[in-house]
């Protein structure tokens, strides 16, 4: 099946601003039905008006735009719910004498999506959409895509207030120690962990080896396993009491607690706490009781409107404000919590 495409391009004379660059003026406007008019002008090395589109940005705007829809329409066969995509794009033009053309354009999309699990399929994804667009496809310079690693979070100095000293490089490789936990869901959890540890958990391993393993990294300048955030920032205990100081204010507010279904907020407190434990890298305890997390969907039924978002992000910041968190931690976390809430929202 073929599309058919057109649109009109005009230059007129422009006696009341005579450029002074052999004499003509670069401004061309483009009409074409349906959206109008859109103002054209040459590039400002090539003595055009910067207050108007040039060519190169128009090209480049194809590609962008028609990267954004190719996306969303992949994203939308993989039943990702999709909240914001931006694409930065890049792109060289090489003029020489003889004249010049466009050698490269970089991509550089991110994508927001409902449910932050589906974040890294939903990245991987940009590839495809790549693959698909009609403009990419067509064109015949090298197109390279820059898309954030799939377990990529803004960069972390390698050291936390709260510990006064850096932190240590090495992941410890035993299990560890399994955390108390209150609700319903105590025992199945319990098996749970019993069950990782069995499988993961090196029987020849010591604290000494784990020691001196760390040592030799250090010495030898070795890479070493990254921390994650979660350890960063202290690991269950953090997550324990931010998420209990959370919770304290919810039990303290009855028109808030109103909208959760249990009078017991214990077990709702754990599911937060260990939801939040799995996304910034602890152990996946979350998934292992309660599946895919579909935040979104399991929102729905009760009703967040922008009171209860804020009412939620406030107790949020006044727990937060309870850990000692290094100033980097502590915005990556309210970064976080701000998009996640307004994700949730789902009334206004
Ligand atoms: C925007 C305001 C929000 C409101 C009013 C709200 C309210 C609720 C309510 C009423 C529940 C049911 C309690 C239960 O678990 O039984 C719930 C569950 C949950 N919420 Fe929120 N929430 C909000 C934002 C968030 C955010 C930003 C996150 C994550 C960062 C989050 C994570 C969770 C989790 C993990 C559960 C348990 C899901 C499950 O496994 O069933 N909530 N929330």
């Amino acid at each position: 099946m073929q599309h058919e495409f057109s649109l009109r391009a005009e230059w007129a004379t422009n006696t009341d601003r005579p450029h002074p660059q052999r004499g003509f003026t670069r401004e061309v406007t483009i009409h074409a039905d349906g959206p109008g008019e859109l103002p054209g002008s040459a590039a400002k090395p090539f003595h055009g008006d910067a207050t108007r589109w040039n060519p190169e940005q128009l090209l480049l705007a194809a590609l962008v735009e028609c990267h954004i829809l190719s996306y969303l329409y992949v994203a939308g066969e993989a039943e990702i719910e999709v909240e914001h995509v931006s694409v930065r794009g890049e792109l060289t033009l090489e003029a020489g004498s003889d004249g010049g053309q466009i050698s490269s354009a970089t991509l550089y999309p991110e994508v927001v999506v409902a449910d932050t699990m589906q974040l890294a399929r939903a990245r991987e994804l940009h590839d495809e959409a790549h693959r698909q667009c009609f403009i990419a496809r067509s064109v015949n310079f090298p197109i390279s895509l820059e898309v954030p690693h799939q377990h990529q979070m803004p960069q972390l100095p390698q050291f936390s207030n709260r510990l006064g000293a850096p932190i240590a490089v090495l992941k410890p490789r035993r299990a560890k120690k399994p955390s108390q936990v209150s609700g319903n869901e105590d025992a199945r959890l319990a098996a749970i962990r019993a069950e990782r540890d069995a499988a993961h958990e090196d029987p020849n391993a010591s604290a000494q080896e784990t020691k001196s393993a760390a040592e030799q990294a250090q010495k030898t300048n070795a890479p070493a396993e990254q921390t994650s955030f979660y350890d960063q920032v202290g690991g269950e205990p953090t997550f324990r009491k931010l998420v209990h100081e959370f919770y304290q204010q919810v039990e303290a507010d009855p028109e808030f607690k109103a909208m959760y279904p249990e009078e017991d907020l214990g077990p709702a407190e754990q599911r937060l706490r260990l939801f939040l434990i799995q996304y910034w890298g602890g152990p996946t305890d979350y998934s292992q009781l309660r599946g895919h997390p579909r935040l979104r969907a399991r929102h729905m039924p009760f009703h967040v409107d922008t009171k209860a978002r804020d009412t939620w992000l406030k107790f949020m910041r006044n727990a937060m404000d309870t850990l000692d968190l290094a100033p980097l931690h502590y915005d990556t976390m309210w970064d976080y919590f701000e998009r996640a809430a307004r994700a949730m929202q789902n009334q206004h």
